[in-house]
């Protein structure tokens, strides 16, 4: 072996792929019992529809090296995601645009005329002076728009009143002034054409590289453990930073969700695959209906499978999905990333490992460049 890969998620898959390419022969292991980490998806054993099993996974990206590199192991449908609110009884597109302000407002504002309307809302509060989240956010789009959207649904992602929540947590919140509700900009979107663990399953297929599932780093009984493996042969580990530590500095927050699942007997429950409920009557934050991600698949039509989303804080046993960023765990990234820095060959990666959210095609992206940079001259 000439390499240790600790987590089989896109980072991993990619660093493995890289040096396997490269004659250097690879062992990737995962505590869980699938690779993928969280892009991993699975076919509903009920339905056949594929569903991702630790939420929505759509795929976007504007760099060139990136979709280059993952068109290697998969083609892409032309799915294009757009996102539906539905508060108050009513149906509105999201990101709020022209399209949200004139149906909310009952009116038929020009762009300009619509700047003007949320400009003078936003009035109410200086972004430089807003002492928390609500008033950054009403300083941002106005009161109206900031109460039916974001205000509650903030709310039940933070388990927190947003008066009681940082005013750093928001930089912007996005209006646009035409009716183009497409979710993303980026200049490349789509699926997976045959999934995501088709697609996955590819980027490990190479003589080179042997996955192993159900081990776990730290679990000394396996022999590819930390103690027994550090120091002799070059590891890169995309588990959390903290654990790899054993927490010496503290734990770093996170936010965790959950999913509650039901195959529904319709054809089509909500006729798109996400709608997003802000207000604070509903416990969940949105529902994902999957046969909408693949409408050019032949599912059933008598039935559908949809997945409620619940947010709360993350504890240690939970999965960790969103850092939760407190100034605290700021100073404590540092202060383990002065420790990383002390490891004999060991690289930390991906979105647990550097404990940043990462889109899929910036984990794929860093690890590009972490092997071209950093790793390649280790092996
Ligand atoms: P990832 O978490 O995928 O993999 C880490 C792996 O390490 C896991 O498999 C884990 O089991 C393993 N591991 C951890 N500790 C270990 C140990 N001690 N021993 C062995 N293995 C260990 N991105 C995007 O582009 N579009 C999207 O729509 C979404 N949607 C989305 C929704 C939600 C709810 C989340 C939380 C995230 C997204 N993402 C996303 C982001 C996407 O999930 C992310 O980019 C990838 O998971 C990053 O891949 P990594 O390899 O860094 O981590």
């Amino acid at each position: 072996m000439d390499l240790l890969v600790v987590g089989s998620g896109f980072f991993g898959l990619t660093i493995a792929e890289r040096a396997a390419s490269a004659g250097k022969r690879v062992v990737v292991i995962d505590r869980r019992s699938h690779i993928g980490g969280n892009a991993y998806s699975e076919a509903e054993p009920e339905t056949g529809i594929e569903v991702h099993r630790y939420g929505a996974h759509l795929f976007h990206t504007s760099n060139e090296t990136v979709w280059e590199y993952v068109n290697r192991f998969t083609s892409f449908t032309s799915y294009q995601h757009k996102v539906y609110s539905h508060h108050d009884g009513v149906v509105y597109p999201l990101p709020v645009n022209l399209g949200t302000i004139n149906q909310f407002f009952r009116a038929a504002y020009s762009p300009d005329e619509a700047k003007a309307l949320i400009r003078e809302q936003a009035g109410e509060f200086d972004v430089k002076t807003a002492q928390n989240f609500e008033e950054k956010g009403i300083a941002l789009i106005g009161r109206p728009l900031f109460e039916a959207f974001f205000r509650d649904y903030t709310a039940k992602q933070w388990q927190t009143d947003p008066k009681q929540l940082s005013g750093d947590i928001v930089s912007r919140l996005p209006v646009r002034y035409t009716y183009d509700n497409r979710y993303f900009n980026d200049t490349h979107e789509g699926l997976p054409t045959d999934g995501y663990t088709a697609w996955l399953e590819r980027m490990a297929d190479h003589p080179n590289i042997e996955v192993r599932l159900d081990t776990d780093f730290f679990d000394a009984s396996q022999p590819l453990n930390k103690d027994a493996i550090v120091g002799t042969v070059p590891v890169v580990y995309t588990g959390p930073v903290d654990r790899y530590f054993d927490y010496a500095e503290g734990e770093l927050s996170w936010r965790t969700l959950d999913f509650e699942q039901e195959v529904v007997p319709v054809g089509d429950y909500q006729g798109t695959s996400v709608m997003n409920y802000p207000d604070a009557q509903y416990p969940y934050t949105r529902i994902h209906e999957f046969r909408h991600f693949h409408p050019e698949r032949d599912y059933p039509k008598d039935k559908t499978v949809i997945m409620r989303e619940f947010s709360r804080f993350a504890s240690r046993d939970d999965e960790p999905y969103y850092p939760v960023n407190t100034p605290e765990d700021r100073e404590r990234l540092l202060r383990y990333r002065a420790l990383a820095e002390g490891e004999d060959r060991v690289l930390f990666g991906g979105r647990l490992g550097t404990y940043q959210y990462l889109d899929m095609h910036m984990a794929i992206g860093s690890a590009l460049s972490m092997f071209n940079n950093k790793l390649e001259e280790l092996l």
